[in-house]
């Protein structure tokens, strides 16, 4: 059993989340890579136990996390079995449902079939009784928005999640969603979409959105999947998730054009005081709407790395300034 280090609450920043009554860490440890049946589960629990010790509360998975499907929520049921039992009330454990699961027409999409089937399999790989936050993990064209929607309300209402979020959704959608909740009696506590500085789509509609409505904001693969590091400066090392066969970010994503910006933005940082991977994190929390940045990680060094953001977290004008034209090629 861990034991965790008893000044972890000391270092880490918490952050209300919207207008609900729970805080979330500025950074959070996502699942998405490297706690799946392929990886190394040494690696893994090291990473979540020393993330935890960081003040680190939060752990993001969805079911269909891995590979294979379904097996980093079995690794987080290991962690939380064997490393961090008895700390569950000091945890908040998110997972979601959205994305092709299983085979025929009731393991994919928005239908309350599926997120219902999908949560429960999802607590019964963790051995948990509910999750804190349950996704709806990316709009469905198809099903009506008002049967998704409410089935995150029954399930909130089953006890099986304590709260309930929506991933990936558009400022409109965002909007319509939460609308709906009220109308049933409840409330999105928080949405996850993607932010960095290579993809800023949410500044453009759906941060004004969540303020006005009290959403808290937790934004995923704010360093570009690996992009906004220093370790592609000098090609695609052997041990980058470019380089994996499983992961998502591809080599030819790993452009001249990327790498020349990044290349300035290294430059920047040094100069800051911090490292890239650090200047990206307090980036992405310089809206006071984002509540958390969920960082993946596949060694435990990143994680201090990460966290050491929160150091120097502040911009100045012309900082911010600069970071535009580097990112605008200028
Ligand atoms: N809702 C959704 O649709 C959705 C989609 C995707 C992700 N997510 C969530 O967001 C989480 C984070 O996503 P992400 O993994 O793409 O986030 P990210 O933080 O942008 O990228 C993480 C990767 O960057 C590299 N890295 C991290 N820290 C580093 C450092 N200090 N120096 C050098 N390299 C570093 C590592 O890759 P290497 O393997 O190269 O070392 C690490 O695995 C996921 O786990 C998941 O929980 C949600």
């Amino acid at each position: 059993m861990h034991q965790p280090d008893g000044k972890r609450y000391e270092g880490m920043k918490y952050n209300r989340c919207g207008k609900s009554g729970v805080k979330l860490p500025a950074i959070s440890l996502g699942f998405w890579h490297n706690f799946g049946g392929v990886d190394t589960r040494e690696n893994s629990r090291a990473m979540a136990r020393h993330a935890f010790d960081l003040g680190i509360t939060h752990f993001d998975l969805a079911n269909n996390y891995g590979p294979p499907p379904g097996s980093a929520e079995e690794t987080m049921g290991y962690i939380l079995k064997n490393d961090l039992s008895g700390y569950r009330d000091e945890l908040i454990i998110s997972t979601k449902a959205g994305y092709d699961m299983w085979p025929g027409p009731y393991g994919d999409w928005g239908s309350r079939k599926f997120l219902m089937a999908s949560l429960d399999q999802s607590l019964k790989r963790m051995g948990l009784d509910y999750v804190d936050i349950f996704y709806h993990h990316r709009p469905d064209p198809e099903t009506p928005l008002e049967e998704t929607i409410g089935a995150l309300c029954d399930i909130v209402h089953s006890g099986k999640a304590l709260y309930a979020g929506v991933s990936n959704y558009p400022p409109e959608l965002t909007g319509k969603a939460e609308d709906l909740m009220k109308s049933m009696g409840m409330h999105i506590l928080i949405h996850q979409p993607k932010y960095s500085m290579f993809e800023r789509w949410i500044e453009d509609g759906l941060l004004k959105e969540l303020r006005d409505d009290g959403i808290g904001c937790i934004v995923f693969s704010p360093l570009a999947q690996g992009l906004l590091t220093n370790k592609y400066l000098e090609g695609i090392p052997a041990d980058s998730r470019a380089a994996k066969p499983t992961g998502f970010l591809r080599p030819e994503q790993v452009t001249h054009e990327r790498i020349e910006k990044v290349r300035r933005l290294n430059e920047m940082a040094r100069a800051r005081g911090q490292n890239l991977a650090q200047m990206a994190l307090a980036w992405v929390l310089r809206h006071t709407e984002v509540t958390s940045a969920v960082i993946g990680s596949s060694k435990v060094g990143q994680i201090d790395d990460s966290v050491k953001a929160l150091e120097h977290a502040d911009f100045t004008r012309e900082e911010l300034g600069r970071i535009d034209s580097i990112l605008a090629g200028k």
